[in-house]
C-alpha cells in the first residue's frame, strides 16, 4: 500500500502540500484510498504540466508550411489518382481471415453534448429497432468473424467514469452473442484537474482528486498497461481497427482500408486514416494536412478560418479531408507509442468549469466561470510520428453517421436519416424499389443489421429480400 511520506517529497516539490495537508485531516479507510489517489499522480511531471500549460500558455498554432494531405480517393478509378482496389481488398481479407485484426473502440467520453445519463455506447441508435450503439459493433463484429472465417475479437475502452457501467451492459446483454472471452474491457487513465490560475490539483471533495479521463489519446498507455497488447499479441493480432463509439456506420474491419494501410507502397503500415469531403468549411472535424513532409491532422477549433475557406479552381474546399476518427494501427506502433518517450504523444489543455472544494476550509465551490485546465491526448497526433502514414477516402453516408449532440448536426436525428439512406442505397443496388420524396429523400424508416450485411455486396447476395418497401414503412432487416 502506498505510504504518504514516500509522496511527500515529490508533492511538494511540485507545489501540491495543499493535498498532503488535505490528507493529514483524513482517517482509516478513507486515508488509504485518497493516498492511492495521490499515488497514481506522476508529481514528477506536474511541474512541467504548470509551466507548459498553466503559466506559460503557448496558442496551438498550425506549421507555417500547411498543405492537404494526399488521399487515396473513395473512387479507385479517378484519373488522376487511380488505385487497384481488389489488390487491397485482397490483402485486408487475407489479413482477417488470417486472425491477425482486431478491432478498437474508445469508449471513455462522457457523452455530456448529447446529454445522455449513461456510457454512450448504450445509447439507442438504432433508426427501428433502437438498438444500441454497443450492439451495433458487436453484430458488425460478428457478421465480420462469420464471413470471414476468423475470430474478431474487440478491445473496448472505457473510463473509470463508465467502466463498471459497460462491462454491467454486455453482461447484461450476453455480449450480444460474442463470446466474452474475445471481448475486453480496460479503463483509460486520468489527469488531475489543475487549478487555471496557481496550478494547485483540484479537490472534487474533502477526500478526492479532480480528475479527468486523458483523451483518446490516453489509449496507448492504456492498451499497454491494461495487457491489451500482449494479449492480442499472444492471439497473433498484428493491426487494430480503430474507431469511435458514436458512429454506428463505422465499418469495423474494412478489408480495402486495411489492405492500403498494410500493402500500399507509401504507407509504413504503422497508422492509417479515414475521411470524407467536408460538407461545409466549418464542419467540425479534424482535418488531414501534410507539413514537414509529415501527415497530420489538424483540430477544427485550430484550423485557420482564412485557410478552412481556401478553395480550389472548380470551387471545392482545399482542405476538404475530414477525419471520421476510423483508423488502422499496427500492434508494433502502438508497442513503441507506448514504450519509447521519443514517441510520447503532447497533451492539449481545456479550460472547463469544474466544482471543487477549497483545500483549506473544504467549502464548495461552483465556479462561474471555466476555472481549470483539463489536459487529454489525442490519438491522432501519433499521425506524424509514424514512418509514413496514409488517408483513404470514403464515402459520408457509407461511414459517417455520428450521434454527438442531443439535437441539430450530427445527433441522433441526423444519424438515423443517414442510416436510412445508406440502407436504401444497399436496397436499390440489390434491385429493391424503395419509395423516395420529390426532394430525393426516403419516405420510409430502414434499418439493415450488421447480421444482415455489412455492406452493399453482402445484402446483393442475400436471398429473401422484399421487391419494394412501402412508402411509409418502418423496416428492420
Ligand atoms: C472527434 C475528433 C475530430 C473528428 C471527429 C469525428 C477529437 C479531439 N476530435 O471530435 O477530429 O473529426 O471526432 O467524429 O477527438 N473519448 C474517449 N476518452 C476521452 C475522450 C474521448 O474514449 O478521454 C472518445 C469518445 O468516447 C468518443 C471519441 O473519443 O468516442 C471522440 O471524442 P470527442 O471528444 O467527442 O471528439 P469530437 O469533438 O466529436
Amino acid at each position: 500500500m502506498p505510504s504518504l511520506d514516500t509522496i511527500a517529497p515529490d508533492a511538494q516539490a511540485a507545489g501540491q502540500g495543499h493535498l498532503l495537508a488535505a490528507a493529514e485531516r483524513l482517517e482509516g479507510d478513507a486515508r488509504d484510498a485518497f493516498v492511492a489517489q495521490l499515488d497514481a499522480i506522476d508529481f514528477a511531471q506536474v511541474p512541467t504540466w504548470i509551466e507548459r500549460y498553466v503559466r506559460a500558455v503557448e496558442p496551438e498554432g498550425v506549421p507555417a508550411s500547411l498543405e492537404p494531405a494526399p488521399y487515396y480517393p473513395n473512387d479507385p478509378t479517378n484519373a488522376s489518382n487511380p488505385w487497384d482496389e481488389d489488390k487491397y481488398r485482397d490483402i485486408g481479407t487475407g489479413l482477417i481471415r488470417a486472425g491477425k485484426v482486431a478491432c478498437f473502440t474508445v469508449a471513455g467520453g462522457q457523452g455530456s453534448r448529447l446529454g445522455y445519463d449513461g456510457p454512450k455506447g448504450c445509447y439507442p441508435a438504432g433508426c427501428v429497432t433502437n438498438k444500441p450503439l454497443f450492439q451495433v459493433f458487436a453484430e458488425g463484429i460478428r457478421s465480420t468473424s462469420h464471413r470471414y472465417g476468423a475470430p474478431v475479437p474487440w478491445y473496448v475502452m472505457t473510463s473509470p467514469l463508465n467502466h463498471d457501467a459497460t462491462v454491467a451492459f454486455f453482461v447484461e446483454h450476453a455480449h450480444f452473442g460474442l463470446d466474452p472471452a474475445d471481448v475486453m474491457f480496460f479503463p483509460q487513465g486520468t489527469m488531475p484537474s489543475l487549478d487555471k490560475d496557481t496550478g494547485r490539483i483540484l479537490l472534487a471533495s474533502d477526500r478526492t482528486v479532480a480528475t479527468n479521463p486523458d483523451g483518446h489519446g490516453g489509449a496507448i498507455r492504456a492498451l499497454a498497461e491494461s495487457g491489451a497488447v500482449e494479449d492480442m499479441q499472444r492471439r497473433g493480432v498484428e493491426h487494430v481497427s480503430y474507431f469511435q463509439v458514436d458512429n454506428p456506420h463505422a465499418k469495423v474491419a474494412d478489408p480495402v482500408f486495411l489492405g492500403l494501410h498494410a500493402g500500399a507502397p507509401n504507407s509504413s503500415g504503422e497508422f492509417s486514416s479515414k475521411m470524407v469531403a467536408k460538407s461545409s468549411w466549418d464542419e467540425k472535424v479534424g482535418v488531414f494536412c501534410k507539413a514537414d513532409g509529415r501527415c497530420r491532422v489538424i483540430e477544427y477549433s485550430d484550423l485557420p478560418e482564412s485557410l478552412a475557406k481556401q478553395t480550389r479552381q472548380d470551387g471545392s474546399l482545399r482542405f476538404n479531408a475530414g477525419s471520421i476518427a476510423i483508423h488502422a494501427i499496427s500492434i508494433d506502433f502502438i508497442g513503441k507509442l507506448a514504450s519509447d518517450a521519443a514517441y510520447e504523444l503532447p497533451f492539449h489543455r481545456a479550460v472547463k468549469k469544474v466544482s471543487h472544494v477549497e483545500p483549506d476550509t473544504g467549502e464548495p465551490v461552483e465556479p462561474a466561470e471555466p476555472n481549470a485546465v483539463k489536459l487529454e491526448r489525442f490519438i491522432f497526433d501519433a499521425i506524424p510520428l509514424a514512418g509514413s502514414s496514409i488517408v483513404y477516402e470514403t464515402d459520408r453516408v457509407e461511414e459517417f453517421a455520428p450521434i454527438k449532440n442531443a439535437t441539430g448536426s450530427d445527433s441522433v436525428e441526423t444519424s438515423r436519416a443517414l442510416q436510412t439512406e445508406r440502407a436504401a442505397r444497399w436496397l436499390e443496388a440489390a434491385g429493391v424499389k424503395v419509395p423516395r420524396h420529390a426532394d430525393g429523400s426516403v419516405n420510409a424508416c430502414i434499418e439493415i443489421g450488421a447480421m444482415t450485411a455489412l455492406d452493399a455486396d453482402h445484402l446483393r447476395a442475400h436471398d429473401r429480400l422484399p421487391d419494394a418497401i412501402e412508402p411509409g414503412a418502418k423496416v428492420a432487416l
